[in-house]
């Protein structure tokens, strides 16, 4: 019995140890001592599926608009944390994917799926104002921007305007700490 007790524990604490990893690694393994964002690798396979906008979007200068397909992850343990406390931990990652779609008639009606990314964003939490001198930090939060295929960040490049056409957008929820969460509620838990 006593072992069974000591096996069930020491389950228990790695489960704990394993489940914070995630967001304890974001300063290690995404982000390096200057405040350079990296992608992470298998997000789409290993963290949690936050929820979806799909968006039709602004019309280009010759009046094209295209139906995207917004869709948000973040680490397992930014969602048990959220749950708890109602805000994301320092570490916890946002990603958000652009994807086209594709429509076609299916047998259950009309239907839209993701096709490829056109474009991903992400935030990372910071609660401790590590990179006071770097554009792509402010307000609690790492503003990145990435092309398909490429894990470097270009958020200080984006349009030449870098870090305003982030925040510009985003001020509608700047009281909900930057983050849309309406779309997130049936994970998040409000
Ligand atoms: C055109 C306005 C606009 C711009 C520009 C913009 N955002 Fe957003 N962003 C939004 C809106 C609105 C949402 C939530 C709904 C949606 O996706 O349509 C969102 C969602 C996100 C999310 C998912 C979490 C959340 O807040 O819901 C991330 C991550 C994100 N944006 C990062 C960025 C970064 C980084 C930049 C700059 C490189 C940026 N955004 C620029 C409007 C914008």
């Amino acid at each position: 019995m006593r072992k069974f007790t000591i096996v069930v524990l020491s389950l228990l604490i790695s489960a704990n140890v394993v489940s914070q990893t995630d967001v304890k690694d974001t300063y290690n393994v995404l982000v390096d001592n200057t405040g350079n964002i990296s992608l992470p690798k298998e997000y789409r396979q290993n963290w949690t599926f936050l929820g979806s906008y799909f968006v039709q979007s602004a019309p280009t200068p010759t009046g094209e608009t295209s139906h995207d397909m917004h869709t948000v992850y973040t680490q397992p343990y930014a969602v048990t944390h959220y749950r708890k406390h109602g805000n994301f931990p320092d570490g916890a990652v946002l990603i958000k994917e652009v994807n086209a779609t594709k429509t076609e008639p299916l047998t259950t009606g009309l239907a839209s799926y993701q096709d490829a990314p056109k474009v991903i964003f992400a935030m990372v939490k910071d609660t401790k104002s590590r990179f006071a001198g770097n554009a792509a930090w402010d307000e609690g939060w790492g503003w990145a921007l990435f092309n398909p295929g490429d894990p470097k960040s270009q958020t200080t490049t984006w349009k030449g305007e870098g870090l305003n056409n982030c925040f510009g957008c985003h001020i509608p929820v700047k009281a909900n700490d930057w983050v849309s969460t309406q779309g997130y509620k049936s994970v998040l838990g409000k």
